[in-house]
């Protein structure tokens, strides 16, 4: 097996806006979702919030700094919809854009690719009190929304990722509700899945008509490498009704134009899916030009002797499930190494997603656009920061995408997630991804040695042997 990327593989690193930007209340921003959501006592780990975050938005000229020292080839970050678009309809707020116009000339300075994703999980408060996901119209806002950022940055951007995880929008938001909007109602979630899918397949077409040619459409998905704890008949079955829902669910009408038969038998008790309108599913499977793969850990199911709807062993955590019509599902931990989130650290899930997408979806390239890991990294006396772990972690991932373009998988490119530590969403600052360590207090940045790591494997191109 090779050591080496192919030539023009894109190295990037990922954020996202309401994880990193801050600036909670200024130019015009109206409140996400998360703004309220992590406003609400006893929802995010410590009271913590997004308002000030790592200040990205201040200090986005010396983090694109940080970048190039990285050698970054690309960045991929998230538009926070409502500092665009406060009311989720309507006109353009010409100061948020403003915003991504210099981050992109910034990083374009530096001969970094901006990687723009419309949609990571921040919808404007208005459109959620209008009913959210699980209302169709927010398909048809977010269409509008995406031709908007699209005229104003088509000129600059050229890789345009429309959602990421919409699993997580809809299943952690509207159903176990660790999430924003925090909602509870199972059936509000496969609706909130079809319309995010439509939304997905609206905004699509709306950049196509607004982007250069040569622009290319992707979207980021978090399928599960979902294993079965035994080969036996039941823990098959569960397998296979965890990979409906996680997965088929987008998979199946992004890239087939259909939904599986399973999945809508799994889940008949909840609803009988007729918010799927006819033509729907033609109008979600608008051609991509890659499929973007979120990873980080595999999940191991089985069948459960009781009746009790399935739960995550993998620290999703929550008092409900988030997987509307799997009862009898129980989830396990993989034996073996873990990262701070409690996640198995098993590079075969990567490998074994990117070679089921090049057999089920052939001649779509496919991206790694999220791979990483939390770890309780702190300064030594020395100021470093030594990350040993996340290291090996990195080295095991990058393995598997070795691995995978040996075996014939077409990746164009990794996304380290993340470029900075952040806003771990329910976890607030306690989880840290980061290549690069933040002192929340000072708002100091210091390269943890996986920076230093990283950058090398950029320079280079090659993975040395462990
Ligand atoms: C993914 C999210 C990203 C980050 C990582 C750890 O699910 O897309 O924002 O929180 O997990």
């Amino acid at each position: 097996m090779t050591m080496d990327f192919p030539p023009g593989f894109l190295w990037g690193a990922a954020t996202a806006a309401y994880q990193v930007e801050g600036a909670a209340r200024e130019d015009g921003r109206t409140p996400s979702i998360w703004d309220t959501f992590a406003r609400t006592p006893g929802r995010v780990l410590g009271g913590d919030t997004g308002d000030t975050a790592t200040d990205h938005y201040h200090r986005r000229h010396q983090d694109v700094g940080l970048m190039a020292e990285l050698g970054l080839g690309a960045y991929r970050f998230s538009v926070s919809w409502p500092r665009v678009q406060p009311t989720g309809r309507g006109p353009a707020s010409r100061r948020g854009l403003d915003f991504y116009r210099a981050l992109a000339d910034d990083l374009l300075a530096h001969g970094i690719a901006p990687v723009l994703t419309l949609y990571h999980w921040d919808l404007p408060q208005e459109l959620e009190s209008a009913g959210g996901w699980p209302e169709r119209e927010t398909a048809y806002r977010f269409a509008d929304y995406a031709h908007l950022v699209g005229e104003a940055l088509g000129d600059r951007v050229g890789l345009w990722t429309t959602l990421n995880e919409p699993w997580c929008s809809a299943f952690l938001g509207y159903a176990s509700g660790v999430h924003a909007p925090g909602r509870t109602d199972d059936e509000a979630a496969l609706r909130a899945a079809h319309h995010l899918n439509l939304a997905h397949g609206l905004a699509a077409r709306a950049l196509r008509a607004v982007l250069p040619a040569g622009a290319r459409l992707t979207v980021a998905l978090n399928p599960s490498a979902v294993r079965a704890r035994t080969p036996s008949p039941g823990d098959a079955d569960a397998s296979r009704r965890i990979d409906g829902l996680s997965t088929r669910i987008f998979t199946e009408p992004m890239l087939r134009g259909t939904y599986p038969a399973d999945l809508l038998a799994d889940t008949a008790a909840i609803t009988d899916w007729s918010f799927v309108r006819d033509g729907d599913t033609d109008v979600i499977k608008h051609p991509l030009d890659a499929l973007g793969i979120n990873y980080y850990a595999p999940s191991v199911v089985s069948a459960a002797t009781d009746n009790r709807p399935a739960r995550d062993a993998d620290g999703h955590g929550g008092e409900r499930s988030p997987w509307p019509g799997a009862t009898g599902v129980a989830f396990h931990q993989p034996p073996g190494k873990r990262t701070a989130m409690g996640w198995a650290v098993d590079p075969t899930g990567l490998y074994d997603l990117l070679m089921r997408f090049t057999r089920e979806a052939p001649g779509l390239p496919l991206i790694v656009t999220e791979n990483g890991a939390a770890y309780d990294d702190k300064p030594g006396a020395d100021g470093a920061v030594h990350d040993p772990e996340r290291i090996a972690y990195l080295h095991a991932h990058l393995g598997a995408v070795l691995r995978a373009l040996t075996d014939g998988a077409d990746v164009r490119g990794y996304f380290l997630w993340s470029l900075l530590d952040n806003f771990e969403w329910a976890y607030g600052y306690s989880k840290r991804f980061g290549a690069v360590y933040v002192d929340y207090a000072t708002q100091a940045r210091t390269p943890k040695s996986s920076a230093r790591w990283y950058a090398r494997v950029i320079r280079t191109g090659r993975l040395s042997p462990s």
